[in-house]
């Protein structure tokens, strides 16, 4: 497989072809998911949920982020890289072109930041300066105080036009791909269709340009629960480079998620 940059992946979405992802955090899991084939590889706060066993993410620190990343690099060849910015650590500009630094320094190709329109300048900064951004809309998990819980987002026509203005702003900004999590299906495609970067979808319907998964519940051993938007790859195929290769056709040929991954 040739190595995978932001061009290919734009090129996957202008050619209507299916873009897979899926977290890792060390460099086993790595190279398995890149033999398999994955697209790219987040390295996601997550792991304060299923490495740490945290309630949420808020407590996972950007020397966290570091350690994983050089783990995952290490195990790569071919797989683009995204290194998420944890809570608090791109609040100002200032500290996210010190923070994002670290995480290109330590093997990402690209950071994650989640947030709307107010996100615009920072991620106009960094792309100035050569730090790749995949921005992230809908249930971003470092706001879940807000929401008052792991709540399904963009439900209000109000609310729905809000996040597409934003993912139209991020995308002006120069962000080049963007996650959308837990929004009703018609939102997560009209999204897609309002801008011309990637959309890779978790819980967001089957009409955004790619998925993604969180490799513990693909895999069926998160500690908590299982989500609605997920699938277990292993129970189907009982290997894990079968899976991850199940999980990469099935999101190819469009048969996950399927009606009960979604919401309405
Ligand atoms: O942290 C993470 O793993 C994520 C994905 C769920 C998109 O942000």
């Amino acid at each position: 497989m040739a190595k995978i940059t932001t061009s290919t992946l734009l090129k996957m979405k202008q050619q209507g072809e299916k873009i897979s992802t899926i977290t890792a955090y060390d460099a086993s899991f790595a190279q398995l998911f890149d033999q398999a084939g994955i697209h790219a590889i987040l390295i996601g706060d997550s792991l304060g949920m299923v490495l740490q066993g945290r309630d949420d993410t808020l407590p996972v620190t950007i020397d966290h982020m570091v350690y994983h990343t050089e783990c995952v690099k290490r195990g790569v060849e071919d797989t683009l890289i995204i290194g998420d910015m944890p809570f608090m650590t791109y609040a100002t500009t200032e500290q996210a072109l010190t923070n994002a630094t670290k995480l290109m320094q330590a093997g990402a190709s690209m950071v994650k930041m989640e947030g709307g329109t107010w996100l615009a300048s920072t991620i106009k900064a960094l792309v100035e300066r050569g730090i790749p951004v995949c921005a992230h809309l809908g249930l971003t998990p470092q706001s879940v105080n807000v929401f008052g819980g792991f709540k399904v987002q963009g439900r209000s026509e109000e609310h729905a036009k809000v996040m597409i203005e934003d993912a139209q702003a991020l995308e002006a900004a120069g962000a080049q791909l963007l996650v959308l999590e837990c929004i009703p299906a018609p939102l997560g495609k009209a999204i897609s269709e309002a801008v011309s970067i990637p959309t890779i979808g978790i819980g967001a319907g089957k009409d955004t340009d790619g998925q993604i998964l969180v490799m513990h519940d693909a895999l069926g051993i998160s500690c908590s629960y299982m989500p609605k938007f997920s699938r277990n790859f292993i129970k189907e195929t009982g290997d894990i480079k079968k899976a991850i290769e199940l999980y990469i056709s099935e999101v190819s040929e469009g048969n996950f998620p399927g009606k009960e991954h979604i919401f309405k």
